[in-house]
This record gives C-alpha cells, structure tokens and sequence, in this order.
C-alpha cells in the first residue's frame, strides 16, 4: 500500500466571543492552540461588551498568531491555509479575525476556509494532543474510529443544541433553546447570586457543597413532543426565590450552595430529559458527543455517561460510547477546533466529487 500523505497543517483563528484564540492544527491534532482570554476585562461588565472585546482583539492578535506558530513548530512554508470563525458571534469581534486572517491570507498566499463556530465545538471531541513523538492523526483515520450516526449536545453561552452527524458537514438539527442557552441561564441566576461573570465555573464549584434538591425547580415542557428546550421558567423561579429569600435577610452560604447544586440540577436535568427522549426514538446511534463552554461541567459528563448507561441497560441495545473534548480548552471558545473543522473541509472538497462527463457551467 502507498504511504498515506501527511495531513495538511492548517493555521486557525477565532475572534467570535470574549477571546482571541490561534492554533495550528494537522488532521485532528492539535500542534498549538493559544487562548487571549478578556475574562477579566470583561467582568466589570457582568458581561461581554462588544466595543470592549473588538478592542482587545485588535490588541492581542498578532501575537496570538505568532505564538501558535511558533508553539506548532511551523513556518508560514508549511501552512496549507487559514481557517477563520465566519460566524455566529459578536458582529465587531468576528470583524477583527476575518480581517486579519484575510491580510495573512493575501500576504503568504494562502486560501482562506471560513468555519461556523458552532460546527467548530460539535467536532472538537474528535480533536487530539499532539504527542511527543510528533505523530499526527488524519481526518481518514478519524473518521474510520467513529461509531456513526452520532448525536452532538452543543451547550454553551450562547448555544444549546441536539444535532444528529452522519459524518462531518452532514448534519440535522433535532432541537435547541427557544430563549437562553444553558451557560446564558447559568450565567443569569449566578448574577441574581452575585456570583460575578462567568458564574458556570463558580456554581460548579459552589453545588459540590450542596443540596441538588434543596429547591423544587420545575421541570420545563415535559408535555411538548418536541426535543426543543426553554429556561425561561428556571430563570423565573430563580429570581422568585431569591427575592422572597433576600426579603427574609441575606443568603447565608448554606443557602448559596443549595441554590448552586439545585440550579446545576435542574438546568442539566431538562437537557437529560430531552436526551432520553432521542435516545428512545433514534436507537441506531453509535455514539453521543458534548461539546460547548459547559461542556467542562464534570457533574454534566458524568450525569450523560450515566443517563447513556442507564438507557442501554433498559433497552438491551450496545453500549453508546460517550466522547468529550480531551482537555477543557477545547470547550471554551478557540481556535484548535475550527481548524479541526476546516480540515474536514480540505477532506470532503477533494474526496467528494464524481466524474460527470456532461458537466455545464450553471
Ligand atoms: O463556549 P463558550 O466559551 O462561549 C460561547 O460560545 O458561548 O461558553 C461560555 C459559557 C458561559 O456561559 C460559562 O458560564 C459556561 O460556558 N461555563 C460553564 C463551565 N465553564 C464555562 N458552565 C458550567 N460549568 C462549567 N465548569
Ligand atoms: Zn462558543
């Protein structure tokens, strides 16, 4: 058999949110992927403040650029192309990488692979380290490792959504939120908590102290047929309690961590919940990915390992493998895997054509 060709080496960039982010990707390894993150720019604001991040981008992308480069051990020579987050995000934020992945694209004469951000958390499960002995993984082999079809849980900030892949860039949407994403509805009530921003980390942190059950939130549509999700109510609820809570004196840190842990609960139990409904309804999937900000949750990943063993159990059917991204860099917004994204692309624009011997221009 002839040797298989190494797989192109793809420079990336993301500017969709809060953090300017670089990587060098071969494959699905991962050479580089370097993160700016504007946290704490941004937490005066208890949220994200689109001038503010624009701003900071223009500051710290250059050298976020230099650094993946240089931490990926390559030289502009051995780049095949840029791949740039094209949207969705922040309209000032997602100028700032599309701009400057167009100047270096010009400039080193290289094509340029615009990348949807949510695609890129949906495929970051398949991205991998790069080892010390410099091997890398193509997208072939990948692909071959794969139990398809798989259903991805993208749950973010800004996204919460049940997408059925058959393979990469072959995908149905089953459902999403129809007001906040999850990390949004986390986010919200920490600010009712004064937890500060981000508070999915921090609420993480706080449940492990206490109570799940310690208040009774509502399970949302549990009588709609469809797999969508809503946290609207879970919102209301919250800010109910804590006002009728605050009127009695200030929440003590017993009460605090209640809150945490039922909140943590209670949001997961409604993306659980629908997920038990797919899976009773799409038995033939191989496997089921986590992707998203909150997908560094480890209390989610636990909870979907154990939801997919239960449901196996019930239904007699094989084991679903259950994937995460590999390190909890690849939750939050970067670049690694919108160049795992665009490698895929490189993939299936080569691989996917037919002859046609009557082929017209249309
Ligand atoms: O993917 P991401 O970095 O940005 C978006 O594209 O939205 O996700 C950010 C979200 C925030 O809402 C943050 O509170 C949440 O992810 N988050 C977490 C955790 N780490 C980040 N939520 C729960 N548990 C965590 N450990
Ligand atoms: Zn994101």
């Amino acid at each position: 058999m002839p040797k298989a060709l190494p797989s192109p080496i793809i420079l990336a960039i993301d500017t969709s949110c809060d953090d300017t982010s670089a990587a060098v990707v071969q494959g699905v390894t991962v050479r580089s992927n370097i993160i700016a993150s504007q946290t704490q720019l941004h937490k005066q604001y208890g949220g994200v403040f689109p001038t503010v991040a624009k701003q900071a981008h223009k500051e710290h992308i250059a050298a976020t650029v230099e650094a993946a480069l240089r931490r990926g051990q390559v030289e502009w020579s051995d780049i095949t192309a840029v791949a740039v987050t094209q949207g969705p995000g922040l309209a000032p934020a997602l100028e700032v990488g599309i701009n400057y992945a167009k100047q270096l694209a010009e400039q080193y004469v290289k094509p340029i692979i615009p990348i949807n951000h949510i695609e890129g958390h949906l495929l970051s499960v398949l991205a991998e380290s790069w080892p010390r002995s410099k091997k890398t993984t193509s997208w072939n082999a990948k692909i071959d490792e794969v139990r398809w079809p798989v259903l991805a849980v993208i749950i973010s900030g800004g996204h919460t959504e049940f997408i059925l892949v058959f393979k990469p860039g072959q995908y149905q949407r089953l459902g999403w939120t129809l007001d906040d994403a999850a990390g949004e509805a986390l986010d919200k009530i920490g600010r009712m908590l004064g937890l500060g921003y981000p508070a999915g980390p921090v609420i993480e942190e706080f449940a492990r102290h206490g109570n799940p059950l310690a208040f009774p939130f509502p399970l949302p549509m549990t009588s709609s047929g469809d797999y969508n999700l809503s946290y609207s109510g879970l919102k209301t609820f919250s800010r109910n309690t804590v006002e009728t809570l605050e009127a009695q004196g200030a929440l003590t840190k017993e009460q605090i961590y209640d809150f945490c842990a039922s909140t943590q609960y209670s949001i997961f139990r409604h993306i659980l919940h629908k997920l038990s409904k797919i899976l009773s309804n799409y038995q033939d999937l191989g496997e089921v990915w986590v992707g998203g900000g909150v997908a560094a949750n480890s209390y989610l990943r636990q909870a979907l390992r154990d939801s997919l063993r239960v449901q196996s159990r019930a239904t007699g059917s094989p084991p679903i493998q259950f994937r995460a991204p590999y390190t909890k860099r690849l939750c939050m917004d970067n670049a690694a895997m919108i160049g795992v994204v665009a490698g895929s692309k490189l993939l299936t624009s080569n691989a996917s054509f037919e002859r046609a011997p009557r082929l017209a221009i249309n």
